[in-house]
C-alpha cells in the first residue's frame, strides 16, 4: 500500500499519510507528498487540501534511521516549500504529535488545525541537531522570535491549546478531526488567504534579547552544541531574508547531523526505545498488576511507593512496628508535599496519591496484592525473614521482588516456595524520580515474572535494563571501578578537585568525590567492612582512611572536602591532605581531558568485563544504566558508545 493516498470530499481533497509506526518522513513519504502536490494542483475540481495521518500520530519527524546515511531526494526543505507553494491551500490536521519535520510540513501548510490533546514541537536539539526543513525560519514568522527561541532551544513540545495561543496552530478541535478539518478548509475558501509563512514579516527583538538568550541557552546546554546553534538559526531567520536563513539552517543541520553528539544522542534515542521490550522476552504472558505492596518505608521504600502511586497502583506499605510505619508514611507524605511545592502536583492530586496508600505492620494486609517489593535494611537475615512472611501471606502467584543493592538475590530467595515468581527490581534513589530500573532475574525466575518486571517498568515510566547477578549488578559495579580509578589518580598526585573538575568538564553534574561527599562515604565503607569481617580480601581505600578520620561527607562537615556550616560548596581540605599524605606519591601530570578519558575508559573496561560475563546483555544497556542511573552525559552516549566511537 502506498504511504500517501488521496480521497476527495467535493472540492476538498484529503491526503492521508500512512507510514507506521509514527509516519516518519522517509524517502517514500517525502516523494508521496511531493507527487500529491502536483496531482492536486493539476486537478481542477480540487480547491483545498487537508493533510491528515493514519495511526497513532501526525508525522512525528524525519526518519531518524536515515540520519547516518547521505540525504536522498526529494529533500524535506524542498517538500515543505512545494506544499507552501501549492496552488491550492493545504490544511494540516494534527493528532498525536507533529514533531520536527512533521511540524515543518505543517508549517508549509497554509493552515494548521489540531485535535485537543495533540502537541507540536521542534525536538531536534534532543537529537543533537537543529530543525533542518525551515523550523527555525518559519516558526518566528508564524509565532514571533521569542516563541521560536523557546521551541527550538528547549526542544519541548507544546499542547494544542498553548500552540493556538502562541499562533502556531489556527484552530483546536474535538471529535472527528477529518470532518472538522474539511469544514475548516471549506470555510477558509470563503475569505482571503493569509500570507504563506515564508512571506510573513518578523520583528527583531533587538540586541539585548539575543545577548540574554545566548547566556541563558549556554547555561542550560552545558556541553551540548545544538541549542546554541539552534538559537543562531532563529537569530539569522529574524535578521536575514527567508532564503538566506533557510540555507543557513540547512548548513547547520547537515553539519550537526554528522557530529559526535548527534550520533551519541541517536544511539541513546534508539537504545531507550528498544529497552522496554527486549526481544528475548518473546510472548511471555504478563501477570496482572493491579495492586502493590512495599516492605520498608525508608528512603527507597517510600520512593518506590510514590512511583507506584504515580502510576495509579494502590499501595500497601508494611513496616516493622507502628513507629516505623508512621515514619514511613510521613516519608511518603513528604514526597507528595514536595511535588506540590514544585508545582508538579495539585494539593488534590497529592491527597489522592496519599489516599491510595494503606499502612500496616501485619503482612496479612498483602493477602491479595499482585506484586510486593521489599526495601528493608541491606542485611541478608532481615531480608530472608521478610520473604518467609511474604511466602506465608501472599497469593502463590504474586510477584515477589527485592530492591537489594549488593546482596545475592539467590540467597534472599533461598527456600522460597514458587521461586519462579521471585525477581530483583533495583531502583535508584530517589526512586520516584530516577528513570533507571535494573531487573535482576535469578536462574529460577519464570519468564512471566521477568516479562512482568519489564511491564512494571513501562507502567512506571522507567527505563528497564536486565542485569545478571554479581556484586553491584551493572551500575554499582561500574561505579566501584570508577571510584577506585579516581582514587588511583589521587594516589599518584592528581588533586581531588582536579578530578572532579575534569568529570564536570566532561559533562557530569558532579565529580566522583563531591558526589560521595553528598551521598556519604560511610555506606560504601560499611559494605567493605562487612566483606572484610566475612573474611574477604578488600584492600584499604582512601575513602576508608577518611571515614576512619571521622570524615563521612557533608553530613559530618567534611569528607573529601571541607564545608563551611550551611554551605555546600566544596573547599580543598588541609586535613584531608594530612590524612592522605602517606599514601600519595608524585606521578605524571595529567590535564583534565586526560583525566576524563582515563576514568571513562575504566568505566568502559568494566562494561566490557560485564558483557563478557553475560551480566549485561548489550553495550547499549550499559550506556542506559550510566545515563539514567549515574549522571553520565546523555550527549556523550554512555561509556560504551563513547569509547567505541573514539576507537
Ligand atoms: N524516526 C524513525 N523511527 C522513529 C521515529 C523517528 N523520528 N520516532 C519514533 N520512531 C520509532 C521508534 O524507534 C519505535 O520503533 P520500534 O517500535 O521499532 O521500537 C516506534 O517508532 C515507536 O516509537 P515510541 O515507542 O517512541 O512511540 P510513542 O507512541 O511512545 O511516541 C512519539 C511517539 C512521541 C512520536 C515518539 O516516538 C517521538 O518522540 N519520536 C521522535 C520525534 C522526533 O524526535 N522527531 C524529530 C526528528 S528530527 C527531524 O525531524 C529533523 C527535521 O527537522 C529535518
Ligand atoms: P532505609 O534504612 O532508609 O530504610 C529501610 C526501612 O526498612 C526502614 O524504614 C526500616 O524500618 C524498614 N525495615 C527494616 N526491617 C524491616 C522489617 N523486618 N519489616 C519491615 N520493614 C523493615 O534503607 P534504604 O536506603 O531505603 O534501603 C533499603 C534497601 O534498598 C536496601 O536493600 C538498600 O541496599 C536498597 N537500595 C538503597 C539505595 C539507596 O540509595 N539508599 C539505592 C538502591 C537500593
Amino acid at each position: 500500500m502506498s504511504v500517501v493516498s488521496i480521497e476527495r470530499e467535493g472540492e476538498v481533497a484529503v491526503v492521508t499519510v500512512d507510514n507506521p509506526p509514527v509516519n516518519a518522513l522517509g524517502q517514500a513519504l517525502r516523494q508521496g507528498l511531493w507527487d500529491a502536490v502536483a496531482t492536486l494542483d493539476a486537478d481542477p475540481d480540487v480547491r483545498a487540501v487537508v493533510l491528515i495521518c493514519a495511526g497513532r500520530t501526525f508525522i512525528a519527524g524525519a526518519d531518524v534511521r536515515e540520519f547516518g546515511k547521505p540525504p536522498v531526494e526529494p529533500h524535506l526543505p524542498d517538500v515543505v516549500n512545494r506544499i507552501e507553494g501549492a496552488v491550492k491551500p493545504w490544511v494540516a490536521a494534527i493528532h498525536g504529535s507533529a514533531l520536527g519535520g512533521g511540524f515543518e510540513v505543517a508549517l508549509g501548510c497554509r493552515f494548521r488545525v489540531a485535535l485537543d490533546g495533540a502537541s507540536v514541537g521542534l525536538p531536534e536539539v534532543g537529537l543533537g541537531i537543529v530543525p533542518g526543513a525551515s523550523g527555525t525560519v518559519r516558526t518566528p514568522r508564524v509565532a514571533g522570535a521569542a516563541a521560536a527561541v523557546d521551541l527550538v532551544t528547549t526542544g519541548k513540545p507544546v499542547k494544542a491549546a498553548k500552540a493556538q495561543a502562541m499562533g502556531l496552530v489556527d484552530a483546536v478541535m474535538t471529535g472527528d478531526l477529518r470532518a472538522g478539518a474539511v469544514a475548516f478548509a471549506r470555510a477558509a475558501l470563503g475569505a482571503p488567504l493569509p500570507l504563506p509563512a515564508s512571506e510573513r514579516p518578523v520583528a527583531d527583538p533587538g540586541a539585548d534579547f539575543w545577548a540574554e538568550q545566548q547566556t541563558a541557552v549556554a547555561k542550560r546546554a552545558k556541553g551540548e552544541a545544538a541549542p546554541l546553534r539552534a538559537l543562531a538559526c532563529v537569530q539569522k531567520a529574524v535578521q536575514a531574508p527567508f532564503a538566506e536563513a533557510l540555507a543557513f539552517e540547512r548548513a547547520t543541520f547537515l553539519d550537526l547531523r554528522g557530529s559526535d553528539q548527534a550520533a551519541a544522542l541517536r544511539h541513546v534515542f534508539f537504545a531507550e526505545r528498544a529497552a522496554p521490550r527486549p526481544a528475548h522476552l518473546g510472548d511471555a504472558k504478563l501477570l496482572a498488576l493491579r495492586t502493590a505492596g512495599v516492605i520498608g518505608g525508608g528512603t527507597m521504600g517510600a520512593g518506590i511507593a510514590a512511583a507506584l502511586r504515580d502510576a495509579g497502583l494502590p499501595v500497601v506499605l508494611i513496616e516493622r512496628d507502628a513507629e516505623a510505619l508512621a515514619r514511613g508514611l510521613a516519608n511518603l507524605q513528604a514526597i507528595f508535599d514536595g511535588g506540590v511545592k514544585r508545582g508538579k502536583l495539585t494539593p488534590e492530586q497529592a491527597a489522592a496519591r496519599m489516599a491510595g496508600v494503606s499502612g500496616s505492620t501485619d503482612y496479612a494486609a498483602l493477602a491479595d496484592t499482585d506484586l510486593v517489593i521489599e526495601a528493608v535494611f541491606e542485611e541478608i537475615g532481615v531480608k530472608r525473614a521478610v520473604f518467609a512472611e511474604l511466602a506465608r501471606h501472599c497469593r502463590a502467584d504474586a510477584v515477589l521482588a527485592t530492591n537489594t543493592s549488593y546482596l545475592d538475590p539467590r540467597a534472599i530467595a533461598e527456600g522460597l516456595a514458587n521461586p519462579g515468581r521471585f525477581i530483583g527490581l533495583h531502583f535508584f534513589s530517589p526512586a520516584n524520580v530516577m528513570k533507571l530500573l535494573e531487573i535482576v532475574p535469578t536462574p529460577e525466575t519464570a519468564p512471566e515474572t521477568l516479562a512482568t518486571g519489564f511491564a512494571l517498568a513501562r507502567a512506571l515510566g522507567k527505563i528497564p535494563v536486565q542485569a545478571g547477578i554479581c556484586e553491584g549488578f551493572i551500575g554499582n559495579r561500574i561505579l566501584k571501578r570508577y571510584r577506585a580509578a579516581a582514587e588511583a589518580l589521587v594516589r599518584q598526585g592528581v588533586a581531588i578537585a582536579e578530578v572532579d573538575a575534569a568529570m564536570r568538564g566532561f559533562g557530569f553534574a558532579m565529580g566522583p568525590f563531591e558526589a560521595q561527599d553528598l551521598g556519604g562515604l560511610d555506606i560504601a565503607f560499611l559494605q567493605r567492612e562487612g566483606a572484610r569481617a566475612a573474611g574477604q580480601e578488600v584492600p584499604e581505600t582512601l575513602g576508608d582512611l577518611l571515614v576512619r578520620a571521622g570524615r563521612k561527607g557533608q553530613k559530618t562537615g567534611g569528607g573529601w572536602y571541607d564545608y563551611a556550616p550551611g554551605d555546600r560548596k566544596p573547599q580543598a581540605s588541609a586535613r584531608v591532605a594530612e590524612v592522605l599524605a602517606a599514601v600519595i606519591t608524585a606521578g605524571p601530570a595529567l590535564d583534565r581531558a586526560a583525566i576524563a578519558e582515563r576514568l571513562v575508559g575504566e568505566m568502559a573496561a568494566e562494561g566490557e568485563a560485564i558483557l563478557a560475563e553475560g551480566i549485561a546483555l548489550s553495550p547499549s544497556d550499559i550506556d542506559l544504566v550510566e545515563i539514567h542511573g549515574y549522571g553520565f552525559p546523555r550527549w556523550r552516549g554512555g561509556p560504551m558508545h563513547y569509547t567505541a566511537r573514539k576507537g
